[in-house]
């Protein structure tokens, strides 16, 4: 039985398997228990001499399933070593980490500026009403902005926002003067692709309303924000222009930061590149938006994000910014 016992316990390939032959041998019902509890029926002679061996034999059954266990466990171990094993000479995988969007970038940028000046960010949403859109930014009813060929409309009452521009009608009617924002977003035209035209591009509008607020105000702010995006030495140029929701208005022309306002290609020889849209808020917009213009006063201004972000990186078409092609997005 001892040998038997032995020689299987040897062949065994596995912990389940040398269990059952632990239950098989030394179990409740194995074979050695039950020659241990025929012990009974032994006289007293023998029983001493084959209650000895039965033991030894159990005992012998036992460490050989005991050290059969341990080199099993051994093995598995090893096992599990070696197919664990690092190899720290094999080339790392390929480790992609996400950039900004050179938009995301510029608008960043931008927004610091006029955070360190002590404005802070609204936002409103890209489904506009047409009464912020321009009801009660005091655009005419046949501006032509408004024309179904312009803007997208999504039924009479509202559209997919054309301009910034709302934003400041939200913010004026529900936030406490003094106002000191600005809000970056997405705008919407019914423009056909091309090289400087995208059907949805970005904005960015600044909105100071408050007693005293004055065009010199403006003009401060303004200068001081060019100077840290484009550079000290940056001039700005006003322009009178028309906007219905400023009066008076401007647009802004800074100097070309490339050649510094010599004139080269990127400023198309003329030194000076337009980049804002500007002036003090309209008494209409002001009433509009329950605010008395006889008491307060305010400026504003909104500026193209996608044609900074051209100009600032070199980008030539604008659609690039929008294709999403890995080999342009990784030069930022
Ligand atoms: N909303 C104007 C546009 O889309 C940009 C602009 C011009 C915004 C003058 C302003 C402003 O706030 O005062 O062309």
């Amino acid at each position: 039985l001892q040998e038997t016992a032995l020689s299987e316990i040897k062949d065994m390939q596995s912990i389940e398997q040398v269990e059952s032959l632990r239950v098989k041998y030394l179990g409740k019902k194995g074979e050695i228990t039950s020659i241990l509890k025929e012990m009974g029926k032994l006289s007293a002679e023998e029983r001493p001499v084959i209650g000895k061996v039965a033991n030894e034999v159990r005992e012998a059954i036992n460490d050989a399933i005991s050290s059969k266990k341990e080199e099993l466990k051994n093995i598995e171990k090893q096992r599990k070593l070696a197919e664990e094993v690092l190899d720290v000479t094999m080339p790392a995988k390929e480790f992609r980490v996400g950039k900004k969007h050179p938009i995301s970038k510029i608008t960043d940028e931008i927004s610091d500026i006029f955070i360190g000046m002590g404005f802070s960010i609204a936002e409103g949403p890209e489904v506009e009403t047409v009464a912020n859109n321009f009801d009660a930014l005091n655009a005419p009813k046949d501006h032509p902005s408004r024309d179904m060929s312009d803007t997208f409309y999504i039924n009479e009452e509202l559209l997919l926002r054309t301009q910034t521009s709302p934003v400041q009608v939200r913010t004026m009617k529900n936030e406490e003067l003094p106002i000191k924002i600005i809000s970056p977003g997405r705008c919407f035209r019914f423009d056909a692709p091309d090289a400087t035209h995208s059907p949805m591009f970005h904005q960015i509008e600044g909105l100071v309303v408050g007693k005293d607020v004055t065009m010199a105000q403006l003009k401060g702010t303004l200068d001081m924000f060019v100077k840290k995006l484009f550079g000290e030495n940056t001039k700005t140029k006003f322009r009178p222009h028309n906007f219905p929701f400023t009066e008076p208005s401007a647009e802004v022309d800074v100097t070309c930061f490339k050649c510094g306002g010599e004139g080269c290609p990127m400023c198309k020889g003329e030194g000076w590149i337009e980049i804002l849209g500007a002036g003090m808020v309209h008494p209409n917009v002001l009433r509009n938006c329950g605010i008395d213009p006889e008491v307060y006063s305010g400026f504003a201004f909104g500026m193209g994000l996608d044609r900074i972000t051209m100009l600032k990186y070199e980008i030539d078409d604008i659609r690039l910014l929008f294709e999403n092609d890995m080999r342009f997005l990784n030069q930022f």
